[in-house]
């Protein structure tokens, strides 16, 4: 299915991702006990990672989903962020866990942060399952991380080149022969 030269390595497999997401999932219900929670997904990149994840939340919670568009077709962020769609509901009152798939220089989630703040929920934090510090560029307060990774393009489990490879159960790096390719 997969055409192995795309990928110079898996940086996190399978498993490892299934036990990350168990231990964030059970930390997130112990810290959400007994309260209110939505969690709010990031399309699209997001989307295996926070159906593994609210399998492993054991305290009631609503899901929830927005788009964004950062990076264009490219893999440099532009910084410029546009909200492709909206959430469904009202979120004033409410506990709000943002869950992202990556955060990378940090100008998707702090400009989403200032949005969703405007409406004012209870208490907004975030879970990203990957977070590339190196590359922050604007301070985003994060709560729940997966995994601290390198500064190196990844795909799979959820993450896309060019929007093909969501699809692949574990997090590869992309061979440098294709970083210039978008
Ligand atoms: P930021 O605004 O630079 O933090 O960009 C975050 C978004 O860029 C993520 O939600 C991804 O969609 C995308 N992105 C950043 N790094 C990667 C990567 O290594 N692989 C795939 N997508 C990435
Ligand atoms: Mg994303």
């Amino acid at each position: 299915m997969i055409d192995p030269s795309f990928i110079a390595e898996i940086l996190i497999t399978s498993d490892a991702l299934q036990a990350r997401i168990a231990e964030l999932g059970a930390e997130i219900s112990r810290d959400y006990a007994g309260q209110d929670l939505l969690l709010l997904s990031v399309l699209k990149g997001s989307v295996l990672f926070i159906a593994d994840l609210m399998r492993q939340i054991t305290v009631p919670h609503a899901i929830d989903f927005m788009a964004t568009s950062s990076y264009g077709g490219g893999q440099i962020s532009s910084g410029a962020v546009q909200i492709l769609k909206d959430l469904d509901q009202p979120i004033e009152g409410r506990n709000v866990l943002i869950v992202e798939d990556i955060i990378d220089t940090g100008y998707t989630l702090s400009y989403l942060v200032r949005l969703l703040q405007v409406r004012r929920p209870k208490s907004l934090r975030i879970c990203t399952l990957l977070n590339k510090a190196s590359r922050r560029e604007v301070d985003v307060p994060v709560d729940y991380i997966g995994f601290d990774i390198p500064n190196k393009f990844v795909l799979g489990y959820g993450l896309d080149f060019n929007q093909l490879y969501r699809n692949l159960p574990y997090i590869a790096v992309l061979a440098p022969e294709y970083y210039a390719e978008t």
